[in-house]
């Protein structure tokens, strides 16, 4: 369904982001149909480009998709470029003369530092209508005081109903589906519980190092990468209790409450790594730091202390230049009470699987006789809905989540972006973890480029009597 017509202004238009996410997603929702002819894409940046060399500039990053040359030509005609400098003043009259009376978005994908001077001269210049929204990518602060700090800087010129937090995890189509599973299906919930659930486990492993980001990464560190934010928000849709309605507030509270229900983690519960390599490409080369301490590994265990799940750990886990890209949660029920096949037949335990990326599906182990006249001898057996199977070959790539995400924000649907109020209390349970290690001055264990991450994140489950699945997809 097309949605009205929207301007939407790109701060850092020719950025890496603009270029390797949000051009692409835009044009993709363009080829299907959903951006009217009367919309506008305005693309911001210091840089001195026309229209004409910066629509160029796109359809070079545009070369990857599988384009059609009508699609190509009817979504470069929806692009304009202005240049603007956020710190000085000139030029913001002139965008604000050229705005349509509709919805206005403006996404602020330039570093964070600018994020205050945006708002402002978006504000002081008259630009910013009762219609308009700012979309903000991460990293949204360094720490509590700082996401505070900035939270207090938008509120001074933007309504939290008007201010858009990605975390592009939330766009992927699976962990919208996680919602649709646990709330649309009466199988599930009655089970999803310390009663009936032994523990839970969440990973993000990526193949690839930090590459060109080094700079930016070795301040920041897995846990603020990808735990505080990513994972975090994966553990609320996991935990979080059934929301009364799909809507934004209602959906946002329950997962407040989980966050707010974390135990602080136990320095023991808590394994830091960072990659290395005999052959140089290791972490320190890479930021070229021989020093750094950085962690690109991090796996803990978390509590969440509440009545549906005292008692049931949650295990996460994330790092960068891991044995594969793999993101996955298991739900890891108990083992039946009794067997009344005796103890030859051995121990099996359900386990629901939501993988997120890739061949994105959901699978449930379950116990069956094995074929045969052999007796009663068990098996596990995987009960698979790949989307690409259930759903046909055209699902087979789900739309990118920023897709989702933007077509969200023109719609003026905030249920999958991040309110102000949760990324503190994120930071709030993440902060201490992080001084701790600052503290007692901890230095990552190295484990190797390709493999699974430092063994003493094993040794964090077997303690426990558990084990990690599998990484591998
Ligand atoms: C980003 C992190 O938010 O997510 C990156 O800053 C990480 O370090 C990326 O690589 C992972 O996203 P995806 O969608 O590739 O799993």
């Amino acid at each position: 369904i097309p949605v009205d017509p929207f301007d939407l202004v790109v701060f850092g238009g020719t950025g890496d982001l603009a270029r390797r996410k949000i051009m692409p997603a835009l044009f993709r929702r363009c080829a299907a149909g959903q951006i009217p002819d009367a919309a506008r894409i305005i693309g911001v940046a210091r840089h001195d480009h026309d229209t004409n060399s910066y629509r160029a500039l796109i359809a070079e990053s545009l070369r990857a998709e599988e384009a059609e040359p009508c699609h190509l030509e009817g979504f470069l005609r929806r692009l304009e470029y202005r240049s603007l400098d956020a710190t000085d003043p000139a030029g913001w009259d002139s965008l604000a003369a050229c705005l349509g009376e509709g919805v206005r978005a403006f996404y602020f994908s330039v570093s964070p530092d600018l994020f205050g001077p945006l708002a402002e001269r978006l504000r002081n210049h008259g630009l910013a209508t009762p219609d308009s929204r700012i979309v903000v990518e991460k990293p949204f602060g360094h720490d509590l005081g700082s996401a505070r700090a900035l939270n207090r800087t938008l509120a001074a010129h933007f309504g939290e109903d008007q201010t858009y937090r990605i975390d592009h995890y939330l766009g992927k189509e699976t962990v919208q589906n996680l919602m649709a599973v646990r709330f649309g299906n009466m199988l599930f919930e009655p089970l999803w519980n310390s009663q009936y659930v032994d523990h839970i486990q969440i990973t993000v492993a990526e193949s690839m190092g930090v590459g060109a980001r080094g700079a930016y990464y070795d301040q920041a560190g897995a846990m603020r990468d990808m735990m505080q934010n990513h994972l975090m928000q994966l553990l609320c849709l996991i935990a979080m209790e059934p929301p009364a309605k799909f809507d934004p507030d209602a959906v946002r509270d329950e997962k407040l409450k989980v966050i707010r229900a974390l135990d602080p983690v136990k320095p023991h519960h808590i394994v830091r790594g960072q990659y290395a390599a005999e052959t140089g490409c290791g972490y320190r080369e890479e930021v070229g730091d021989p020093r750094s301490i950085t962690e690109t590994y991090v796996a803990l265990k978390a509590h969440i202390s509440n009545w549906r799940w005292a008692g049931t750990p949650f295990y996460l886990r994330t790092g960068k230049r891991l044995v594969a890209r793999s993101s996955i949660i298991n739900v890891m029920f108990k083992d039946a009470p009794h067997s009344i096949f005796g103890e030859e037949a051995g121990r099996h335990a359900n386990v629901l699987s939501i993988r997120l990326q890739p061949n994105e599906g959901i699978t449930l182990k379950v116990t069956i006789k094995e074929p045969g006249p052999g007796g009663m001898r068990l098996v596990d057996v995987p009960l698979d809905m790949s989307f690409a199977k259930a759903l046909g070959p055209e699902n087979q790539n789900p739309p990118d989540a920023y897709e989702r995400l933007i077509m969200d924000v023109i719609r003026g649907n905030q249920t999958l972006f991040m309110r102000g109020d949760e990324v503190e209390a994120a930071w709030a349970w993440t902060d201490p973890i992080i001084a701790g290690w600052q503290a007692r001055g901890d230095v990552p264990k190295p484990y190797d480029c390709g493999s699974t991450g430092p063994g003493d994140a094993e040794l964090l489950m077997k303690r426990d009597g558990r084990r990690w699945q599998g990484i591998n997809p």
